[in-house]
């Protein structure tokens, strides 16, 4: 009789913010979580929903029980930031914290705003017990987050700035170099209008650190925003550049979710997404397998796709 599947190892790292704050960095299908443990015990974010066995041995390993969380920051509602909400909620009994704009997507039950169905991502819905606004502040011992909303990426995504330590927990908004993907079909087309102003707004947090929603502590805050700024502004100067990086992205992200694909299946499994056709059909009317082929030539040329036999998997980690 075959024995329970094996648990895939995903390597994350675990760092000390102050005392009691830890980051714990993930991968890419997997946000960066933070765990908070003092007399009130906070984790924000939760990762992908089929890497919750991680996340808790993680969350364990920065010294906290899952059992004894208090509360959830959910940064956004997208499936790799909200993936052990309702989980860890069952688990503990701690309430749900969210901007009021996701909060409603939650509570609507609407998987497309949350992009799950449109981008064709497992998810769960969850309770959420408290709406978090613009400026205000989270108490924790020995310092404050303040609740900065940054949308652009996600219509109600919040960034949270300590201005002791003067750290910002960046989200989706802000990684090295680059920002989280823009679906302005879905978001609206302010989407990266929004975008800009968010990095306007971090660009004049006086930062020493930031911990982003993916990738590494980023310690230059000044060269990441600026590579950032100049991103966004030929993303608004050339749509279709943005609508490109859109299509690379997901690509990814779909290849990390399917743990791999076999090469013949996966353009005919682009083609039955909401998201593949429509984004396609927006910027190179009907060329879905030229920009296909186009796209993975390039994604293969720069190693972020391993082609091995018959399959293709992401290269970067999970
Ligand atoms: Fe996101």
């Amino acid at each position: 009789m075959p024995g329970p599947p094996q648990q895939k190892v995903v390597t994350a790292m675990l760092q000390q913010i102050t005392g009691n704050f830890h980051f714990v960095e993930r991968g890419w299908l997997s946000a960066n979580h933070f765990v908070y443990n003092g007399r009130r015990r906070m984790l924000i974010d939760t990762g992908y929903q089929t890497h919750l066995g991680q996340t808790l041995d993680l969350i364990r390993q920065t010294g906290l029980d899952p059992r004894s969380v208090d509360l959830i920051v959910s940064t956004h509602g997208h499936c790799d930031h909200v993936g052990g909400n309702r989980f860890i909620q069952e688990l503990s009994g701690c309430e749900i914290a969210m901007h009021a704009i996701d909060r409603r997507f939650i509570e609507a039950r609407d998987d497309y705003h949350t992009w799950w169905s449109y981008y064709d991502q497992q998810a769960d819905f969850f309770p959420v017990h408290r709406s978090l606004a613009d400026g205000e502040n989270i108490d924790l011992d020995d310092l404050t987050l303040e609740v900065l909303h940054v949308p652009g990426h996600a219509a109600g995504q919040i960034a949270l700035y300590c201005p002791k330590f003067r750290f910002l927990i960046a989200a989706d908004a802000l990684w090295q170099g680059d920002f989280g993907v823009l679906t302005p079909a879905v978001d609206g087309p302010a989407a990266p209008l929004l975008q800009q102003s968010t990095l306007d707004r971090l660009a004049a947090l006086p930062l020493a650190v930031i911990y982003p929603g993916h990738g590494p502590v980023i310690r230059d805050s000044r060269l990441a925003i600026d590579r950032c700024r100049r991103r966004i502004e030929r993303f608004l100067a050339e749509p279709a550049a943005m609508a490109r990086d859109q299509v690379k992205k997901i690509i990814l992200y779909a290849l990390l979710m399917k743990e791999g694909c076999h090469e013949a299946d996966f353009f005919p499994y682009l083609m039955t997404t909401p998201w593949y056709p429509q984004t396609v059909d927006l910027f190179f009317p009907q060329r879905y397998r030229e920009l296909y082929d186009d796209v993975m030539a390039e994604l293969v040329r720069r190693n972020l796709v391993i082609r091995s036999g018959q399959r293709l998997a992401a290269a970067l980690r999970a």
